[in-house]
């Protein structure tokens, strides 16, 4: 970590900037007022700022402080202490009907050693043991710089030590520090850069993108889980196609996927699936999953209908379970994407699938046929034939509720037999 730049932050006061308080989230408003009560610093940070300053909608709005985590648990009854990396605070909020709302507090990180520890309580040190800083030393520790603006809810002011505001009004994403430091220290942050600067509509800082193409394949050293995490962020809001173009273009995507060719057919896959609505993106990792995949599987095994299921199901297993097992996506996603991928493979054969009324009925039947299509239009028609046929069979088949209906026919009764006349012997 680079020494903390000790200038004064840049202040803006209320009148001169548009985050009212009637943007901020009440019940964080509350917490504020609470802490500064008690004597302690309350800024509103992060990317409520970013997002309330850029006219959007912040997804949270976290708090820091410089009042110790067992303060602020003090403090609040409806307070957890957790943290995997550094200690924060979550405050809960009881909502009717609804899952409770979580709003986090953290203490300002400083990032020296203090002098002498032992006086204070364990959970008022970070985990490394440091113990935690000034709001100028927790800015400069954060990512990017339009990540790192405080909202200060003593006057209203927004606080900006590292040059967010000016990036903000340049639509830049700046990483904060040297590249080379920053990005060893946690590669994610990488992959960061790319997130915001699609999901904002920004440009990325030419230091920083040159930062990012040098230390690529530090990617390699980051945390699977925090990958992984920053995936399914990027799936929540259909922004895998062109964060990952972009990792191409700076050399990440080979370190992160090495398991996936590439080809304009992996971004393109993933550009479909991410124009899908956001409630399908939120259950479907298993379809980002083939996408990456599928082209690499196809070159190795044509798909056609003269490859046999046997085959088929051996060149789609091992890509597959590469790239999960790298980042311990569980077996049940494996899975739903392996069928996903096998699916094609099985509607390929056409008119000779013998299967083809079973298959159909099956759930990951539609599934594959949408992955087929995709992958017929990325292909320049290639599949036509094999599309037009299942369109046919569809729209020929018996529709779910004709089949139902069929199966609910009463059976015919048979008549009674006549009873059997009573022998003599009787
Ligand atoms: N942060 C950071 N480095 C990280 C993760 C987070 O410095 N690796 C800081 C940034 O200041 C960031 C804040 O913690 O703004 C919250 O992180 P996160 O929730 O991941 O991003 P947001 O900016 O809040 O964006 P959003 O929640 O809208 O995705």
């Amino acid at each position: 970590m680079q020494p903390v730049d000790t200038t004064k932050p840049i202040i803006v006061p209320r009148p001169d900037h548009n985050l009212s308080r009637a943007l901020v989230d009440d019940d964080a408003l509350w917490l504020m007022r609470k802490l500064r009560k008690a004597g302690f610093k309350a800024f509103l940070v992060g990317g409520a700022v970013r997002d309330i300053l850029l006219g959007n909608e912040p997804k949270d709005f976290d708090i820091g402080t410089d009042a110790t985590p067992s303060q602020i648990k003090s403090l609040f009854r409806n307070c957890r202490l957790i943290g995997r990396r550094f200690r924060l605070a979550h405050v809960y909020f009881r909502r009717k009907g609804a899952q409770d709302k979580i709003i986090e507090v953290s203490t300002f990180r400083g990032d020296r050693p203090m002098e002498d520890t032992s006086g204070l309580k364990p959970e008022d040190l970070d985990l490394s043991g440091n113990a935690f800083g000034s709001p100028a030393e927790d800015a400069w520790r954060r990512d990017f710089t339009v990540n790192a603006m405080f909202y200060d809810i003593s006057d209203f002011s927004i606080i900006d030590h590292t040059g967010g505001l000016d990036d903000l009004k340049k639509g830049v994403i700046k990483l904060i520090g040297e590249p080379d430091v920053r990005f060893t220290e946690d590669p994610v942050r990488m992959l960061r850069a790319l997130e915001f600067a699609v999901r904002l509509d920004f440009a990325i800082d030419p230091g920083t993108e040159a930062g990012i193409k040098s230390n690529a394949t530090g990617i390699l050293a980051a945390s699977q889980a925090r990958l992984r995490e920053e995936f399914r962020h990027m799936q929540q809001r259909g922004i895998m196609g062109p964060v990952l173009r972009w990792a191409h273009r700076l050399g990440l995507f080979s370190p992160l996927f090495s398991q996936a060719e590439v080809t304009d057919g992996v971004f393109e896959l993933l550009d479909h699936y991410d124009r899908g609505g956001n409630d399908k993106r939120n259950s479907m990792e298993y379809v980002y999953v083939a996408s990456l995949v599928m082209p690499t599987i196809v070159a190795s095994c044509p798909l056609g209908p003269d490859t046999g299921l046997d085959t088929a199901t051996e060149a789609v297993a091992g890509p597959t379970t590469a790239l999960c097992s790298n980042y311990q996506i569980s077996a049940h996603i494996r899975h739903k994407a392996r069928e996903l991928i096998l699916g094609c493979y099985r509607l390929a054969k056409g008119r000779s699938y013998k299967a083809k009324a079973k298959f159909s009925r099956k759930a990951e039947f539609m599934n594959s046929f949408e992955l087929l299509k995709c992958w017929n239009t990325i292909n320049d028609g290639e599949y036509d034939e094999v599309v037009q046929f299942w369109d046919g069979y569809l729209a020929e088949r018996d529709t779910p509720q004709q089949v139902q209906a069929k199966r609910r026919r009463p059976r015919r009764r048979r008549r009674p037999r006549p009873a059997s006349k009573p022998t003599s012997e009787s």
